[in-house]
């Protein structure tokens, strides 16, 4: 390499080391190391790739031992598994039935959780392991360390100096022209469930800086109901049989006020106390879809208590609480595998949250978000243009901070119309209404701040071929061409505008990359919970066999309909419109492929 020549030069000619580096390339930033292999920089222009373990050797881990040799050979890729599993819904009717759904189940669990790295590695700080980036949970943690500060690109070597400017690629590639809804038929029921799903996780501390998380919690540990502080769950507890504060409003339970619950939550200063509601998620105020959730969760806390009460009488009021909260974090996780994921997947196996499947292999009970998990989960192109409510019309100024929608209208009425409406498709681009547009430029910059790795390299790390071409990853001329020109290499092509352009599977809410990356993150956070664990996972745990069976049979519908006076329609997906049509029509296609 004529850089490395240079230093030598410059090493007998006996001149000062800082002026040297600024010269030599740092070698981890052609990404060298293929197969997970670990780049370490040694002097100032040698690196060499750690393979232990990657089933490769070689400089550069590229070399297959044996048994990689024969998996490679043996296993099928992403796209076949896909197009099996979403197709021959009379096939997967048959396996549902046998012992052979639970070791597929096993296996998809497996191999997605084996994607993640469980303790955790690095963060947007560490680049390198390091007890600092293991023991300070106050970073999102990363898959891939950040791209070094010192290479010539911001992608390392490839593509230009400087990237595209961001509200560019959002106006261009991202912004809605027309409504393109989603072909999965999602609805908006599910767009905010992911939304209040997530949020207990996903929380940016914006006062310390991107790469920085709010709470401790790392998964799904119900902090947007309890709060993710002690003084929060607290403010938020009516210290009587474990129950939640609450206020009556037309003989409803609704959250309380944050003068009866005085803890922060985000509202325009324009929206007087006595209307504000708390919660323990400080944002849930913005979207009376959010607000719903809340109330859902709620109420099907204090009717837990009662119910536990009712076995437990002798029980107080903190072990009913803690008790109650194993119990919804159960539930929450049942019915996001087997309806929400279920859901999204367009799978025709039937998924099963049964910890013990895990309890015969490997698997580390524990998790830790990642900085990439918040960025491809912006699902923001679901929104619609304007939010139909019994009928009527809002649009986003009406709808947004809107604190009285939930209560004029009740639970029942917001579950009906978001299960009747459809959302938007996620990838594919143009589908981003224009409100939401400055978020999507938000993550894009973000993700330079930190300085994230290409999409290529991502691909690669969850198990996929590099795209070669901008015309093979979007699957067309006119944006592979723009991308191209702006760009310069389909290596230098960003994480998240790679996962929302990427061409989409037929009929799906977005392509392979979302699916491949997305899967691993989720399941792991879901399964590496410690209810999951054979130490936890067990009646008593749940307060008996009732608690227990309650995690073991919840789904959205139960958990609407326990809780409202009146069952409303509640799915996932916008229902066949046909008089009692409960099913969805994916069901009906896959018909037509017999
Ligand atoms: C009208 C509806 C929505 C509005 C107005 C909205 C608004 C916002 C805003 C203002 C942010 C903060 C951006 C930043 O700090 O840079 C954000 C973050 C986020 N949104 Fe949305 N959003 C909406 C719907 C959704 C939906 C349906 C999802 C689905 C999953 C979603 C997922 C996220 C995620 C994952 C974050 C990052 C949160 C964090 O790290 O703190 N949003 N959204
Ligand atoms: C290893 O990777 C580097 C950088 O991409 C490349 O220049 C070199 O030729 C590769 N070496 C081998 C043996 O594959
Ligand atoms: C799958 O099998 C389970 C029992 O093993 C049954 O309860 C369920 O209804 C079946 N689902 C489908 C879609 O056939
Ligand atoms: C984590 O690191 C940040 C930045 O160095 C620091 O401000 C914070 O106090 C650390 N948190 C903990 C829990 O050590
Ligand atoms: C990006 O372009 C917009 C106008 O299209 C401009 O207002 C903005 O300053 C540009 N941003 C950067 C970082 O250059
Ligand atoms: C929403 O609708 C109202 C009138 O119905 C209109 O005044 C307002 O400008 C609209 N807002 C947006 C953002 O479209
Ligand atoms: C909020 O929604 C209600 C309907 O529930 C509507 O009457 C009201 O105008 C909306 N408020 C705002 C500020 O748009």
């Amino acid at each position: 390499m004529a850089g490395g020549r240079f230093v030598l030069l410059l090493v007998i000619m006996n001149v000062p080391w800082s002026f040297q580096t600024s010269d030599t390339v740092n070698p981890c930033c052609y990404f060298p190391c293929q197969h997970k292999g670990v780049c370490v920089r040694f002097d100032l222009d040698k690196y060499e790739c750690d393979c232990t373990r990657t089933g490769y050797y070689g400089r550069n881990c590229t070399i297959p031992e044996l048994w990689s040799r024969i998996r490679e050979f043996i296993r099928p890729s992403p796209a076949f598994s896909h197009y099996i599993l979403t197709r021959f819904k009379w096939f997967w009717d048959i396996i549902n039935a046998t012992f052979i759904r639970d070791t597929i189940v096993r296996l998809v669990l497996t191999v997605r959780s084996n994607l993640i790295p469980s303790p955790p590695t690095y963060n947007s700080a560490y680049g390198y392991i390091s007890w600092e980036a293991y023991a300070n949970v106050s970073y999102f943690t990363r898959v891939l360390p950040p791209v070094p500060d010192d290479c010539p690109t911001p992608m390392g070597t490839k593509g230009k100096v400087q990237l595209p400017n961001s509200t560019l690629l959002v106006e261009t590639f991202l912004k809605r022209k027309r409504f393109i809804p989603d072909p999965q038929r999602t609805n908006l029921m599910f767009a905010f469930f992911a939304q209040h799903f997530t949020h207990q996780f996903f929380k940016t501390f914006g006062r310390m800086g991107r790469g920085f998380i709010k709470g401790f919690g790392h998964g799904v540990d119900l902090s947007h109901v309890y709060g993710d502080t002690l003084e929060r769950q607290h403010t938020l507890r009516l210290f009587k049989d474990g129950k939640l504060k609450h206020q009556i409003i037309n003989g409803d339970m609704y959250p309380p006020t944050v003068i009866d619950a005085p803890v922060h939550m985000i509202y325009p200063e324009s929206i007087p106390k006595e209307k504000q509601l708390a919660m323990g998620q400080e944002v849930f105020g913005l979207l009376p879809g959010l607000m719903m959730y809340a109330t859902l969760w709620l109420r099907e806390h204090n009717r837990v208590c009662d119910v536990l009460k009712e076995e437990h009488p002798t029980w107080g009021d903190e072990q009913l609480f803690q008790t109650t909260r194993l119990i919804l974090i159960g539930e929450t996780i049942k019915i996001v595998i087997e309806d929400y994921v279920q859901h999204l997947s367009g799978y025709f196996l039937k998924l099963k949250f049964d910890p013990e499947l895990l309890f015969g292999v490997q698997f580390q009970y524990r998790n830790r978000i990642a900085v990439e998990f918040n960025h491809l989960y912006h699902w923001h192109p679901l929104m619609p243009d304007s939010f139909s409510i019994m009928g009527q019309d809002y649009n986003y100024s009406h709808f947004i901070y809107n604190y009285s929608m939930l209560t004029d209208y009740g639970v029942e009425a917001l579950v009906e119309s978001f299960t009747k409406q459809i959302a938007g498709k996620i990838g594919g681009g143009n589908n981003l209404h224009p409100h939401l547009l400055y978020i999507a430029a938000g993550v894009i910059e973000e993700s330079r701040k930190l300085r994230l790795q290409s999409f290529n390299e991502y691909r690669k790390r969850f198990g996929l071929k590099a795209y070669k071409t901008f015309r093979d990853f979007t699957g067309e001329d006119e944006v592979s061409a723009r991308l191209e020109e702006l760009y310069g290499d389909i290596d230098a092509l960003e994480f998240y505008p790679g996962l929302l352009l990427e061409k989409t599977h037929p009929n799906s809410i977005f392509g392979e990359s979302m699916i491949e990356m997305g899967a691993p993150f989720s399941l792991k956070g879901l399964m590496g919970n410690p209810i999951c664990s054979p130490e936890y996972w067990k009646p008593s745990t749940f307060g008996g066999e009732t608690g227990f069976n309650m995690v073991k049979t919840a789904s959205i519908e139960k958990l609407v309909c326990r809780n409202v006076k009146r069952c409303p329609e509640v799915a996932f997906h916008v229902l066949d419109p046909e008089p009692g049509g409960r099913h969805p029509s994916r069901e009906k296609k896959s018909g037509d492929e017999l």
